[in-house]
């Protein structure tokens, strides 16, 4: 079972390793797009996987220049310690940006499940202040969004905006594809209006069509973001009218509840994985 879900997830991780990560990077590079590495991995509460998450995080940090790559890195809150308490996630994220500062380097807040979206908030929050190159995904899922992106526009935030990849109540979320759809359009009109230096992260091609014409409305510095391995024929096609567009690409053994994310997103790829495993 493993053995086939790995064959499958391939196609959306880099590898195990940071040097698989930055081969990826480069690859992207190459062909025109830039780098958002993530490392595979969340809820940790021992501390020396902290710590080796935090270092490796740092490694990226200081090769993107020595392997020449324009990139960001994208990190989770509970890889670097919320799960054991937020003043040690504060002090470990600081530790991060310190180095990403130095190098320049982009640093993006992942967004997971609603139980933390105020503490993810509150972090973008108090660094925001100290260093402006960071970024936080906003889920368009979640009914409390559209209130979260406005007060974190009046801060001048840096938003990435997601569909969002968590199973929420339904009291707190929006449920249909339908209504997440039409509550990312809503929120990426406010960004196109009030926003700067945002991300529309979504592989949906009607709304990023929507996206190009907002952008020709309201001339903004935003990015297209999609996932490795995901749209890579629609990638060029975007970078060919002048759009950038940044791969996220996540990388490590912790692959499983990442990739299993991906499958259930789309029917195709469940009937992918059944094919794969009657053949195996
Ligand atoms: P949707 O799922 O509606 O898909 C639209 C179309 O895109 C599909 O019809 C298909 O063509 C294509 N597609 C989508 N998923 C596919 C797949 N797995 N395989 C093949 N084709 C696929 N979420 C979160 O909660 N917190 C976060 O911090 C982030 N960060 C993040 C960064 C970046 C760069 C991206 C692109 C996405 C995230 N996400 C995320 C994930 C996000 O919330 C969402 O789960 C996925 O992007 C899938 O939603 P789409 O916008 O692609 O739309």
């Amino acid at each position: 079972m493993e053995k086939v879900l790995f064959k499958i997830a391939k196609q959306w991780i880099a590898g195990n390793t940071i040097d698989d990560a930055l081969i990826s990077a480069k690859t992207a590079y190459k062909s025109g797009r830039y780098a958002i590495i993530n490392k595979l991995g969340e809820y940790h509460t021992s501390k020396k996987q902290i710590t080796s998450t935090i270092a490796e995080y740092k490694k990226i940090i200081n090769s993107f220049r020595k392997w020449k790559i324009r990139g960001a890195i994208s990190i989770k809150p509970t890889q670097i310690g919320l799960s054991i308490n937020q003043k040690q996630c504060y002090q470990n994220f600081e530790r991060i940006i310190q180095d990403a500062r130095h190098a320049h380097v982009f640093v993006w807040l992942d967004m997971e499940s609603s139980e933390h979206t105020d503490e993810t908030i509150e972090i973008y929050n108090s660094f925001f202040s100290k260093y402006e190159r960071i970024g936080i995904a906003l889920q368009a899922n979640l009914k409390r969004t559209e209130d979260d992106l406005s007060s974190l526009l009046r801060i001048g935030a840096k938003i990435r905006l997601v569909k969002g990849a968590y199973r929420e109540k339904e009291r707190i979320s929006f449920k249909s594809k339908e209504d997440v759809d039409k509550n990312y359009v809503k929120l990426m009109k406010i960004l196109f209006k009030k926003g700067n230096e945002f991300a529309i992260a979504t592989h949906d091609e009607k709304i990023i069509q929507k996206a190009e014409n907002l952008a020709k409305k309201y001339p903004k510095k935003f990015e297209f973001q999609m996932l490795k391995g995901i749209r890579d024929e629609l990638k060029p096609k975007l970078i060919k009218k002048k759009f950038v567009v940044s791969d996220y690409i996540p990388y490590g053994i912790n692959w499983l509840p990442y990739s299993f994310r991906r499958i259930k997103e789309r029917k195709r790829n469940i009937l992918l994985l059944g094919n794969s495993l009657i053949q195996s």
